[in-house]
C-alpha cells in the first residue's frame, strides 16, 4: 500500500525528491542561516519556487508525488473526523494534483467539490482525480491565490500552502480564505503546527527550516499564531484538531 509507485498512498514521493533536490541544498544550510536566503533552483534571486519547479515536468509531477506522499494519511484522517454533513461546497485552495479534494469527495458525495492551483498544474490533477477514482466528482480550477478571488465555499482548505510564504503574504491568504467562506463555514489549514513554546514538534520545527532553504519569507507556525491571524481576519473562533504523525489541522469557524 505504502511502498508500490502506483499505489494512491505511495510515501516513497518525499524521499525520491530529497534524494533529487533537498540532499544537495542542506548542505548549504549554513549559508540559508547566515543570509536567510533560499538554498534551492532560486538561490541568487531567480524567482519563485514554483515556477522553477513547474518549468521542468519531471520535477512537477516528483514535488506532487511527495506532497501526495507526505499528506495522504492526513487528509484521510481529516475526511473521515470532520463533520460536513451541514455543509454543501468544498474547495481545496492550492490543491496540486487534487488529491484531498478527492478523498474528501469519494467520503463525503454529499458536497459539491473542488482544487484550486496553478495553470501548470491542471493535467495533472485532472489525471490524478481519475486515477484516484473521483472522476466527475471534482472539479479541477485554475488560478492564482494572490492576483485572483478564490472561489466561494463552505468550506475552505489550504494544505501546506501558509508555511511557504512570509507572515504578510500568510495574513492576505487567510483574509482571502474568509472573504471566501459563506457565514456559518470554515476554513482549515494543513499543517506540521508547532506548539506554542516551540519545543516538541520536531518535524514541524524541521520543516519551518526547510522553508528557510525553499522560501524567500515561509515558516511554520505555532497554534497561537494561527488563532492571532485567523482572528484578524475575521474569524470568530479557532480549534487544532490533531491528525497524523507531526500534523493538525487548523480549524478557524466564520
Ligand atoms: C507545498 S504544495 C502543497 C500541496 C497540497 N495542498 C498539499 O497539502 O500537499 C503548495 C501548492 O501551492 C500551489 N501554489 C503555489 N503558488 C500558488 C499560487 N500563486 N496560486 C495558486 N496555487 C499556488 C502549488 O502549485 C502547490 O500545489
Amino acid at each position: 500500500m505504502f511502498l508500490d509507485k502506483n499505489s494512491p498512498a505511495y510515501l516513497g514521493g518525499l524521499l525520491e525528491m530529497a534524494n533529487a533536490r533537498l540532499y544537495p541544498f542542506w548542505g548549504n544550510l549554513t549559508a540559508g542561516l547566515k543570509t536567510g536566503e533560499p538554498q534551492n533552483e532560486v538561490k541568487g534571486g531567480k524567482g519563485n519556487l514554483f515556477e522553477a519547479l513547474y518549468s521542468d515536468e519531471q520535477r512537477l509531477e516528483q514535488f506532487l508525488r511527495a506532497m501526495q506522499g507526505v499528506q495522504m494519511g492526513n487528509f484521510m484522517m481529516l475526511a473521515e473526523r470532520l463533520d460536513l454533513s451541514k455543509y454543501k461546497t468544498f474547495c481545496d485552495v492550492g490543491g496540486a494534483n487534487a488529491t484531498l479534494a478527492s478523498v474528501v469527495a469519494k467520503r463525503h458525495p454529499h458536497l459539491t467539490c473542488s482544487s484550486f492551483d496553478l495553470p501548470q498544474v491542471e493535467k495533472v490533477a485532472k489525471r490524478h482525480v481519475e486515477a484516484m477514482g473521483a472522476g466527475g466528482k471534482v472539479s479541477v480550477l485554475n488560478g492564482d491565490f494572490f492576483k485572483d478571488p478564490l472561489p466561494q465555499a463552505d468550506v475552505i482548505t489550504m494544505g501546506n500552502i501558509l508555511h511557504d510564504w512570509d507572515e504578510a503574504q500568510k495574513k492576505a491568504l487567510i483574509k482571502k480564505a474568509y472573504d471566501a467562506v459563506r457565514p456559518g463555514g470554515m476554513f482549515i489549514a494543513i499543517e506540521g503546527i508547532i506548539d506554542d513554546a516551540r519545543r516538541k514538534n520536531t518535524m514541524g520545527l524541521l520543516m519551518s527550516l526547510n522553508m528557510l532553504i525553499e522560501t524567500p519569507g515561509g515558516f511554520d507556525y505555532t497554534a497561537s499564531q494561527f488563532t492571532g491571524w485567523a482572528k484578524e481576519a475575521g474569524f470568530a473562533t479557532t480549534e487544532i484538531m490533531p491528525l497524523t504523525g507531526p500534523t493538525s489541522a487548523a480549524i478557524a469557524y466564520r
